[in-house]
């Protein structure tokens, strides 16, 4: 695996690596947990070479947000991907990720607006700018993300499709569906910070989502349903359940009821300390 920090090292090693094949693009943020090392191991699957990048993107922290304390572990994450078989590693510094004359955002309206953006002011404005400019820096054939972060998700194909991007193609992002603990809880490092009890009652999150996903599909009407499941994550124990929405999957469009094309059940919630995120099909 090469490791690479600056811009002219990393076109001559991409170019080499696509003389041999398809690259696939895993972008993150460090800190790697087994949630990622799915996405590096799909991403094997459907490539001949995976790159990873390890960039803690300061312009999607917003003013209350420790950027400071976000975890670091870069020798860990290294020897993590190199035994994963990945070929290369992309680590820019701050400076050659946004020199000092650094002036262009990439604002993806509507996806972006509500669920985590709400709590999150300029967060995808600052995700969608970096995303854009690794794509642009590594020109994968494909790029790999997680469906846990399932907004995140809709902005970066939003602005792949918006801005024609062609490596990679809107269609070659590829969403990994959510890893799920045994009784359902979504994987994330966050579940770390729970005490035993706040571990167990996290399970309604999942649980309290299919009651409302089964409502929903008998004719509930969303509004029922969702006033449904936040009552059982507040009876579970969570403190505040930030939103539980019923969104068109593509578009993010608020919808009412489902029968208007695909849709996805989105939450967030907080127990103690810990905000956790969720998502579905429907
Ligand atoms: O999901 C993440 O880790 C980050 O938001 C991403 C996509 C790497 C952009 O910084």
């Amino acid at each position: 695996m090469q490791t690479i920090t600056q811009l002219d090292p990393l076109r001559s090693a991409v170019a080499a690596l696509k003389a041999d094949g398809p690259v696939a693009l895993v972008p993150t943020m460090g800190a790697l947990h087994e949630g990622h090392l799915t996405l590096v191991r799909e991403a094997a699957k459907r490539a001949a070479h995976v790159a990873v990048s390890i960039f803690v993107n300061p312009r999607q922290f917003g003013a209350n947000e420790d950027l400071d304390k976000y975890p670091r572990h870069l020798a860990a994450d290294s020897a993590l991907l190199e035994a994963a078989g990945v070929s290369l590693l992309w680590v820019p510094d701050a400076n050659v990720m946004y020199p000092p004359d650094f002036a262009t955002k990439v604002l993806v309206d509507g996806v972006s607006d509500g669920l985590c953006g709400a709590a999150r002011l300029g967060h995808f404005e600052g995700v969608a700018t970096v995303v854009c400019k690794l794509f642009n820096q590594i020109g994968p054939e494909l790029a790999l993300f997680g469906e846990k972060d399932w907004q995140q998700l809709a902005v970066i194909r939003r602005m792949a499709r918006d801005l024609d991007l062609t490596l990679p193609h809107a269609d070659a992002i590829i969403g990994v569906p959510i890893v799920r603990e045994a009784d359902g809880l979504a994987l994330s490092s966050r579940n770390a910070f729970l005490t035993p009890e706040q571990r167990q009652a996290a399970a309604a999150i999942p649980r309290a989502m299919q009651t409302a996903i089964a409502a929903l599909h008998a004719g509930s009407a969303a509004s029922s349903a969702l006033t449904g499941l936040q009552s059982e994550l507040r009876s579970a124990g969570f403190s505040t359940v930030d939103y539980a929405e019923l969104r068109d999957a593509e578009t993010l469009r608020p919808l009412t009821e489902i029968g208007e094309g695909p849709a996805r059940l989105l939450v967030a919630a907080r127990i103690g300390t810990t905000r956790l995120i969720d998502n579905m099909p429907l």
